[in-house]
């Protein structure tokens, strides 16, 4: 680690900080904005806005966030190998300062209308970032860090989730005076990323392969790596520039099954239908109905928790791998989703359970960010090669963000249908992600770029029926003669 790659990689990670704050940002001062959206219906129409109205306006204000990031996500290709990684992080600022200037003059212009548009400009812009910086940061990284060093995408969404339920308190900004300033906070980080950005290197792996600039490429890498002595890396890359090639070629290739494409989308999934969003989005709720005293902090604790074993997850990944952390982190939620389903279920027979409930959620956020919350976001980028690695995260990506709006704009309605019962749906779907990972989704830690791509190929050689991830993968570096 050499302080120019923390330099690169802490730079592209404020653009997963912009996701998290804006993730986080509409939970607390809920009925505070709702209260604007009255005031202006009242003085356009002269009478209050209708209850149903205003829900359907405030779903939309939310949702329209992930509509955003699904339109942004499936764009990312259509930057990176055009402007290159660190411009294209550059320019998707333009979008985080005019989305910032909506939603801070929407109070002033008396229109929530600005304000809905303004969450669907900076979503655009937190679509672009879930595929930029995942993809800068696995390019620049070392491969025995790379891991690590792509959880820190997920710390930045976790720590921007935290800083949005703080600054939301009352007491704060999440208040009918200041509340237009919380939602343009988001300039703040966009110039930072704007005065940092134009001091980091592009991907040497974009220069090499991508645009050829061979001394180009080398010379950052001494500069990231801190030692003359890159040649490995370098030989690497080449590897990976000649299997492109070969992938070029038109002769037909046999698909391993299940195709890589199909696992990035799976664990994509695993992230979005575990249910995490119904508790970032409407926790407070959650929290009121279990019986819990003081529901906002306990939406800050949940803050606190995703951090801290975001944190858990940075420190064990390179040792203990992508599989094993993904797996536990599944089956820990789905466990802590069934005591949650208990304890709700009980609450009226016994009032001590709203405590059994703020440990079952908060187990539940502690394993997601065990697994499932970072794992996803960055293997995407390991399983495949410089080729179609951009698309892949931009198909990955784009189906991420629909299952967020699916759970999103669904949970209430299902939550209104099951009760204390919904959780259930989301162990179900869990056990299903659980059994999915431990037969096809292979071991990536300490493999270059190059290696998990052959793992791939050799699996759609003949006899390609009998791959099983766990054997194709789980050897060790060397252990395997063809590696
Ligand atoms: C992940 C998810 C995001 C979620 C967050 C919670 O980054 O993609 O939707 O809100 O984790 O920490």
């Amino acid at each position: 680690m050499t302080p120019r790659l923390l330099m690169a990689v802490g730079t592209a990670v404020i653009g997963s900080l912009q996701f998290g704050y804006n993730t986080g940002v509409i939970n607390a001062p809920q009925n505070i904005i709702q209260g604007f959206y009255n005031e202006t219906w009242s003085s356009r129409f002269s009478e209050p806005i209708p209850q149903s109205t205003l829900t359907a306006l405030w779903s939309l204000s939310v949702a329209i966030f992930s509509v955003g990031g699904m339109f942004g996500s499936f764009s990312v290709s259509l930057f990176v190998n055009r402007f290159g990684r660190k411009n294209s992080m550059l320019m998707a600022n333009v979008l985080a300062f005019i989305a910032a200037a909506f939603m801070g003059f929407s109070k002033l212009a008396a229109s929530y209308e600005m304000l809905i548009i303004g969450r669907f400009i900076v979503g655009l812009y937190s679509g672009l970032s879930t595929g930029f910086v995942p993809l800068y940061v696995e390019e620049i990284s070392p491969t025995s860090i790379r891991g690590a060093l792509g959880t820190l995408h997920q710390l930045g969404v976790v720590i921007g989730i935290l800083m949005a339920q703080i600054f939301g308190m009352d007491s704060l900004m999440g208040n009918a005076a200041l509340w237009p300033l919380l939602l343009a906070f988001t300039v703040l980080p966009a110039l930072l990323q704007c005065i940092l950005l134009p001091l980091c290197p592009e991907s040497p792996r974009y220069l090499l392969i991508n645009c050829k600039e061979e001394s180009k490429a080398r010379s950052i890498l001494v500069m990231l790596r801190g030692t003359d002595e890159v040649s490995e890396d370098m030989q690497e890359m080449k590897e990976e520039s000649q299997q492109m090639m070969g992938e070029e070629g038109d002769h037909p290739r046999a698909v391993p099954f299940p195709p890589p494409i199909f696992v990035a989308i799976m664990l994509q999934l695993s992230q979005q239908l575990s249910g995490i969003n119904a508790v970032f989005y409407y926790s407070t709720g959650i929290f009121e109905r279990a019986g819990v005293p003081l529901p906002v902090y306990a939406t800050i604790g949940a803050g606190v928790v995703n951090t801290a074993f975001t944190l858990v997850s940075l420190f064990v990944v390179e040792r203990v791998g992508r599989r094993p952390l993904h797996l536990a982190g599944l089956m820990g939620m789905a466990v802590s989703a069934v005591f949650l389903t208990v304890a709700m279920a009980l609450l009226d027979q016994l009032k001590w359970m709203s405590y059994v409930s703020i440990g079952a959620i908060f187990s539940f956020v502690a394993f997601f960010e065990i697994g499932p919350g970072p794992i996803p976001w960055f293997i995407v980028a390991e399983l495949f090669s410089q080729g179609p690695r951009p698309a892949a995260i931009a198909v990955a990506g784009f189906s991420n963000w629909s299952a967020n709006f699916l759970v999103g704009m669904s949970f209430p309605y299902v939550e209104q249908l099951c009760g204390p019962y919904v959780f259930i749906i989301f162990t179900v779907l869990l056990l299903g992600f659980f059994t999915f990972t431990y037969f096809k989704v292979p071991e990536t830690k300490g493999r270059s770029f190059d290696e998990i791509t052959a793992g791939f190929r050799k699996s759609a050689g003949p006899g390609a029926g009998k791959y099983s991830a766990p054997e194709e993968f789980n050897t060790l570096r060397g252990d395997d003669p063809d590696l």
